[in-house]
């Protein structure tokens, strides 16, 4: 299978998985042939890519490190919990522990697969599936840093409900679609104390996911808020939702820009580096994110277009490929693949959609 723009696919193409409606049903089912008429509705329902599975892409397979269905549970159980929040201003956090475990689980299994987060994201379904998405990302990234079980836990707990102090933000001003004044602003940075207070008043929640809230927007050089606190001073689990809140963002198709794809991120993340992040942390985030997912196009510096087939663990900048256009951008029927590690002198220049 391989993922295109909903805009390329050709009315006959054969959809290659599921696609899902914001409240989770089943808007198209894998196999089904592409309508002119379904293409129109995807668009209207905000879908903006789809995985196809032609014979250019024959054979190529896409792992998730969390199974679909638990992602779309975790949405909803996030949806509810902020929905009741909202109204009695506490939460019951037994549902949200139950899927932290199942997602831990899941990654715990999957430990070797590197991450293809660029799955089909929804505009409108924004809040919710950030929140799972950072918390995979965050899940991830203590893995790797060899937290056990229990800090795991903590982790994703309040990766999940970062953004819990949102509620009491008012609608106008989180959904005002011009730019903020410098009061509004003010206001939108209290969203982090007010996350603290609620998930430190829940004795069921640990201090650790409280912390995650207050400092997911502090920044390692003392640039962020709500105290500019600097370096260690910031909890370390809430540096690390920092990076994932700021990558999952970035990757995230918004009203007022496009996303960015997976290693133009990770370049923009590196590049702040030290100064807004932590090193570490970094290094360990970095490892798990494919920066060019299977399934997606690649520009090589041999002007030919390929499709990645497979990442290479270690070497994150060379997967393995197929050609699919010669540099004249003429189709290529060869099945032969190339793997980026054993021809040094060939590189990737950019994605691209094939
Ligand atoms: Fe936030």
């Amino acid at each position: 299978m391989r993922k295109v723009l909903l805009e390329n696919v050709e009315p006959g193409a054969k959809l290659a998985r599921d696609i899902f409606s914001f409240e989770g049903r089943v808007l198209l089912t894998s196999g089904v042939e592409i309508r002119k008429d379904y293409i129109e509705r995807l668009k209207h329902s905000g879908v903006t890519e789809v995985y196809i599975e032609d014979e250019l892409s024959h054979g190529i397979e896409v792992c998730d490190v969390v199974r679909h269905k638990t992602r779309e549970e975790a949405k909803g159980v996030v949806k509810k919990l902020m929905e009741s929040c909202a109204f009695t201003n506490s939460i019951n956090t037994s549902k949200v522990k139950e899927l932290i475990d199942r997602i831990i689980d899941e990654l715990l299994t999957n430990e070797d697969i590197l991450l293809n987060l660029t799955d089909l994201k929804t505009v409108d379904d924004y809040t919710f599936e950030h929140s799972v998405n950072v918390c995979i990302l965050a899940l991830i990234t203590g893995i790797g840093l060899g937290y056990n079980h229990l800090r795991l836990k903590d982790l994703g707990t309040g990766a999940i409900l970062h953004d819990i102090g949102k509620l009491r933000i008012p609608e106008s001003i989180l959904k005002k679609p011009s730019q903020l004044t410098v009061e509004e602003f003010e206001e939108i940075k209290k969203h982090t104390v007010y996350g603290y207070e609620i998930l430190k008043n829940n004795k069921n929640v640990s201090m650790i996911s409280a912390f995650i809230a207050f400092g997911h927007h502090e920044r390692y050089d003392g640039s962020g808020y709500p105290l500019q606190l600097r370096g260690e001073n910031i909890h370390q689990c809430a540096r690390i939702v920092a990076v994932a809140d700021v990558y999952d963002a970035l990757t995230s198709d918004r009203v007022y820009r496009k996303k960015l794809r997976p290693h133009e991120a990770v370049e923009y993340i590196t590049s702040l580096g030290t100064r807004h992040f932590d090193a570490e942390i970094i290094e360990s985030f970095t490892k798990y994110i494919a920066l060019y997912p299977v399934g997606t196009g690649v520009l090589l510096s041999t002007r030919e277009k390929a499709l990645v087939v497979r990442n290479n663990r270690n070497v994150p900048t060379r997967p393995v490929v197929k050609i699919i256009y010669d540099e004249n951008n003429d189709k290529v029927y060869d099945n032969n693949e190339l793997d980026l590690t054993k021809n040094m002198g060939i590189f990737i220049v950019d994605s691209c959609e094939l």
